[in-house]
């Protein structure tokens, strides 16, 4: 069976731990959007491109070489040759990435990649315009939201448990913020849920309890839950 399977929502609503673990349970591949546009950003920082400056980054996005790879089941990705996945998972690049995300050209070029991921196998993609652009007759799809406090705390207990010094809750929660206003505002493709996604606000539910519900939906059993 091809499975496709669209996950969308805000910044730190869990959907990539939970994209993960639906893909080791389903044995499918798993593609993180998210990590394209923060190779686009890293970019972006690197070359000092003032991220409004449209025609820049009309300019950049021509010539950039984003890839994905998958190593021992986990994804890597590439940015012009070099593989970038830890480097961009720093607050600037996070920002960085959210304010490239709003520009068309950006968009237009992630999406032909995704797309041609998605061609001829099964696969759960999580973004923010999975199911209402880029797959829009996924036949799962899924909101996965939480309160922005919610979501600040998970980012926080998970930087402090990685060790990370000086990790401030409120800055944390005005980023969350500031990408939740930015992501679903812009004008081509925002973050929104489609109107056949099933809502999942996970504010008070477990990894756990998520994931089931979920699967409850994937193997035909969730309808009413
Ligand atoms: O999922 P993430 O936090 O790694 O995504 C980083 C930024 O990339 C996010 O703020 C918005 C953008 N993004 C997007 O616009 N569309 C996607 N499908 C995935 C991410």
């Amino acid at each position: 069976m091809k499975y496709t399977i669209a996950i969308d929502g805000p910044a730190g609503a869990g959907k990539s731990t939970i994209a993960k673990l639906l893909a080791s349970e389903l044995n499918i591949l798993y593609l993180d959007t998210g990590a394209m546009y923060r190779a686009v950003g890293l970019k972006a920082l690197r070359e000092n491109i003032d991220i409004k400056d449209t025609e820049k980054i009309d300019e950049m996005i021509k010539n950039i070489d984003i890839q994905v790879r998958y190593i021992d089941g986990k994804q890597h990705t590439y940015l012009d040759g070099e593989d970038v996945t830890h480097k961009i998972r720093t607050p600037e690049v996070s920002l960085a990435a959210s304010n490239v995300a709003v520009i068309k050209s950006v968009r237009l070029k992630m999406v032909e990649l995704q797309r041609e991921i998605a061609k001829d196998m099964s696969v759960i993609m999580d973004g923010r315009d999975i199911g209402t652009y880029v797959l829009p007759n996924a036949p799962f799809k899924f909101f996965i939201t939480a309160t922005p406090e919610e979501r600040a705390r998970r980012r926080y207990l998970e930087m402090k448990e990685s060790g990370e010094k000086n990790v401030d809750y409120d800055i944390i929660l005005k980023d969350i913020k500031y990408r939740d206003e930015n992501d679903s505002t812009r004008a081509f493709a925002p973050l929104k849920k489609a109107d056949d996604a099933i809502l999942v606000d996970n504010t008070f539910m477990t990894v756990e309890e998520t994931l089931s519900k979920i699967l409850s939906h994937i193997k035909g059993d969730g309808v009413n839950q």
